[in-house]
């Protein structure tokens, strides 16, 4: 983990909710229990049509930030139902999730996420590259499948941008969403965190060492604690735990004091 930065705690709200005003409320929520937060970033990543609306709520909380679940790689032109990552920023979001394994079970790529984090990036938002193998097996070929799409994702980025690039690692196999999924342990999160942090240094060099990486899948408000505690990491980024208003405030204050 890296000392000296602030954690980092990001909802993302998926397709959900379904009205504006039950976003609007959430977010509400999620602001009013989360005032007194200093040391922790918060970001929550609503559906695309929710961002303007929320953005000017979020103007009373300095500590969340808003951020888009996707965005295409062109800047602009005739490409039906695409929002690019200028439009995005230029509603005042800061980051941008690419390469959720929801995306990349309907086709999305790892060339498709390259393009994706090129283009945020020339945008001037923070990706959030979500990278995690489907399954564990006992020849531990899961590293080298994680190796390969953080990559290929990664390949051609500058080094002095990819401390703009924050890594999500998020087995599929724990995400809430996934059919007869497991639990990941802290230790389980804490070995792909290494594994991750020497790809990234072998790669990048020194400025790798600035980039955040946080864990995602399932997570809440009971296993947050152990996660930051003792899984190597900066951060976390909840689904199913980030539509509760309790439970996502929870989980941020837990790692509020976990910085102290
Ligand atoms: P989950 O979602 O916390 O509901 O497992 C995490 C994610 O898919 O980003």
């Amino acid at each position: 983990m890296q000392k000296g930065k602030d954690k980092i705690i990001i909802g993302n709200w998926k397709m959900n909710p379904p009205t504006l005003k039950e976003a609007e409320m959430l977010f509400f929520n999620v602001r009013q229990g989360t005032s007194s937060i200093k040391k922790t970033e918060i970001v929550i990543c609503p559906p695309f049509l929710y961002l303007e609306k929320l953005k000017s709520a979020s103007r009373r909380n300095k500590k969340i930030s808003l951020g888009a679940q996707d965005a295409f790689w062109e800047g602009g032109g005739a490409f039906t139902g695409e929002i690019s990552g200028e439009m995005i920023y230029n509603l005042g979001t800061k980051y941008v999730i690419l390469g959720h394994s929801e995306r990349r079970a309907l086709g999305e790529t790892d060339m498709m996420v390259n393009k994706k984090i090129k283009a945020s990036l020339a945008a001037g938002l923070t990706p959030i590259l979500c990278v995690g193998e489907a399954a564990r097996d006992e020849s531990h070929s899961y590293f080298n499948l994680v190796k390969i799409q953080l990559e290929e994702c990664l390949h051609g980025i500058k080094k002095d941008l990819i401390s703009k690039v924050i890594l999500a690692y998020e087995p599929v196999w724990a995400i809430s969403s996934t059919p007869n999924r497991h639990d990941a342990t802290s230790g389980d999160c804490r070995e792909m965190a290494i594994f991750l942090r020497k790809i990234l240094s072998d790669k990048f060099g020194s400025d790798a060492s600035k980039m955040s990486i946080i864990y995602g899948g399932s997570v809440n408000e009971k296993d947050a604690f152990e996660f930051l505690k003792n899984g190597g990491i900066d951060g976390l980024l909840a689904g199913k735990a980030s539509l509760d208003a309790k439970k996502f405030t929870e989980i941020i204050k837990i790692c509020e004091a976990s910085s102290k």
